[in-house]
């Protein structure tokens, strides 16, 4: 096989799957680094599979030799057991720098709407510092900025989905009307590639045509799978935090995170660019109102076992 050498975090998880695809499609070479290198690969053999060694720096840079360039989704969503935000970013850093070192040529980042160093957010705030260390690297670079992302093995949304089926009453924290513009998984990796074709470097948010108030989207979500939920309603966003609670030993899992809440809630998961995606979500909705949210998918689950 020829074509140019990528090397994707994550391509049999979430979001890094997608652009793995669609390079293929393209005819490109595709590697992987993942802490599931034992998972059944849903890519076949034209994937090369190499596992994250954090605690070697020469075995990490092993896995980057002849890749042109890096797409790095590499992050975890709750800061669970020894894994945090602290930690993510000095593996980040040691990506980033393993990358580097064998002469990767450009890093497409994703991070998210909203990172800031002042952020009283850790997930915000280490995002951040991940972008700065991608900026200093000396790599050429695109950093993408997704909101929310939704799309076949999405949690956020499929989640609200699920607890609509399930619950006679859903609790908004606050008075639900923050914004979210969520965004489609495939056109996030479409603008990834994208990008990582062009030379400048860049700092792109990545969001669809649909901004909502948070209201609105469990409304939208409500009547697309015929939900029999009976009232929609703000609630505390501490008690809603603390509904999460509950239901984590139940669940196995953690529903929601404190910065997810109040992230969402101080309008952090909008972009003030111009839409850049093309998906809209009431239409995806519509076309998979079937299955969405008829399962509950599991952060833990994915990440942990
Ligand atoms: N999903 C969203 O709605 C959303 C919104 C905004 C920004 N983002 C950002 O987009 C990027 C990709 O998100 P995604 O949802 O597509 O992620 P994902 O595919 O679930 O995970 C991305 C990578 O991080 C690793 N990872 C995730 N959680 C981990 C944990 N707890 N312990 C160890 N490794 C972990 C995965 O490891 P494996 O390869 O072993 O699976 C994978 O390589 C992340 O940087 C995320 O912060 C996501």
């Amino acid at each position: 096989m020829g074509g140019r050498l990528n090397l994707i975090t994550g391509a049999f998880s979430y979001s890094g799957k997608y652009v793995a695809q669609k390079l293929l499609e393209r005819g490109e070479q595709v590697r992987t680094l993942t802490g599931h290198s034992d998972r059944p690969n849903p890519l076949g053999k034209a994937v090369e599979v190499f596992p994250f060694r954090f605690d070697s720096m020469p075995e990490l840079t092993k896995a980057f030799a002849g890749v042109e360039i890096f797409y790095n989704t590499y992050y975890v969503r709750v800061a669970y057991g020894k894994v945090g935000y602290e930690l993510a970013y000095e593996n980040n850093k040691k990506l980033i720098s393993a990358a580097k070192d064998a002469g990767v040529r450009r890093i497409v980042n994703i991070s998210i709407t909203g990172p800031s160093p002042d952020s009283p957010f850790p997930y915000f705030r280490h995002k951040w510092l991940i972008d700065r260390a991608v900026i200093e690297s000396g790599m050429s670079y695109a950093i993408i900025r997704p909101t929310v992302i939704f799309g076949k093995e999405d949690i956020l949304i499929n989640n609200i989905a699920w607890i609509l089926r399930r619950f006679p009453v859903f609790a908004v924290p606050g008075k639900g009307d923050y914004k979210i513009q969520p965004v489609f998984v495939e056109d996030q990796a479409e603008l990834m590639i994208e990008a990582a074709g062009l030379s400048e470097n860049l700092i792109w948010d990545a969001a669809g045509p649909e901004i909502f108030t948070f209201m609105e989207l469990v409304k939208l979500i409500r009547s697309k799978i015929k939900s029999p939920c009976l009232a929609i309603l703000p609630a505390p966003a501490d008690l809603v935090f603390l509904a999460g609670k509950i239901m984590n030993p139940l669940l196995g899992d953690v529903v929601l995170t404190r910065d997810e809440i109040y992230g969402l809630m101080a309008n952090l998961l909008y972009s003030k660019e111009p839409a850049r995606c093309k998906t809209r979500l009431s239409d995806w909705l519509e076309q998979n109102r079937e299955w969405v949210g008829k399962d509950y998918a599991s952060e833990l689950k994915r990440h942990y076992q």
